[in-house]
């Protein structure tokens, strides 16, 4: 696991945006699976700002997107639909065609659920996977407890956070207490994962995904078994880490390396 350590969120969004597009310039069809929540609008806001400034070309990629919430429509403003296209489709050229977002008003959920897995399967797999992570360690809505080989599945969304998701509805009883959700066992099938947290409230489930066991308790955790993990946190989210200078001294490490490949 490689932990990148930023001194603000600013710095977390830039460094994130530049590893989707290095993915995305190396190879133009990535499948590249999305996450929403309040961590990753600065990294789509600079991946806005590629696109319009540098010619960033998103046009071949195939977007999957890790949950939607159960009962929203894509025109509800608090869905996960409307969120992509607020925050990032409706900026850049990606092929509508292309994206994939579970649909919160599915009838037969399972048959859909499974529908949503193949498609994943059809598209190759997840090239890079972009995550947060909740205060409970969730990674997608895999809330404590859930399988570590799960899949995309109807899930109950935790108390922590109904309350936490709270600030982006009216009151806190609008917050839908379902999703439809990757799972943990999806997940750890892409190819690539980026995970990102900011802020104090998230220091205890960012120590516990990087240096706690892994336990279906923190699904986050999940990620140490994945060969190629990257989590980019600012210094707030690392200072409940033990080892953190030395994850400094090897992130400086593979920077002189990929300085040297780059000569
Ligand atoms: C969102 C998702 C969730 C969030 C997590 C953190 O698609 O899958 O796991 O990443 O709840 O949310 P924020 O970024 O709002 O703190």
């Amino acid at each position: 696991m490689r932990v990148i350590i930023t001194k603000d969120y600013d710095e977390m969004s830039k460094e994130a945006a530049r590893i989707i597009a290095k993915q995305i310039k190396e190879k133009p069809d990535s499948v590249i699976g999305f996450a929403t929540g309040g961590t990753p609008v600065g990294t789509y806001k600079e991946l806005i700002r590629m696109h319009k400034e540098e010619g960033l070309d998103f046009s071949k990629i195939t977007t999957f997107n890790l949950d939607e919430y159960y009962g929203l429509g894509p025109d509800h403003p608090q869905s996960y639909h409307y969120y992509m296209f607020e925050n990032l489709f409706n900026h850049v050229n990606v092929d509508p065609k292309k994206i994939h977002i579970p649909d919160g008003l599915a009838k037969d959920v399972d048959a859909f659920c499974k529908e949503y897995e193949e498609e994943i399967k059809k598209a190759g797999g997840i090239d890079l996977q972009i995550l947060g992570i909740g205060r409970d360690g969730h990674i997608a809505f895999n809330e404590p407890g859930s399988s570590l080989a799960s899949r995309t599945r109807l899930v109950a969304l935790a108390e922590e956070t109904i309350k936490d998701n709270a600030r982006f509805f009216e009151k806190e009883e609008d917050v839908p207490r379902y999703a439809l959700s990757m799972g943990v066992g999806t997940i750890l099938e892409a190819k690539k994962i980026l995970l990102l947290a900011n802020g104090e409230s998230k220091a205890d489930a960012v120590a516990a995904l990087i240096e706690g066991p892994v336990t279906s308790q923190v699904t986050a955790s999940a990620l140490q078994l994945h060969p190629d993990v990257t989590v980019i946190i600012d210094e707030a989210a690392a200072s409940k880490l033990k080892r953190k200078s030395y994850y400094k001294f090897v992130d400086k490490m593979y920077r002189m390396l990929e300085e040297k490949k780059s000569l």
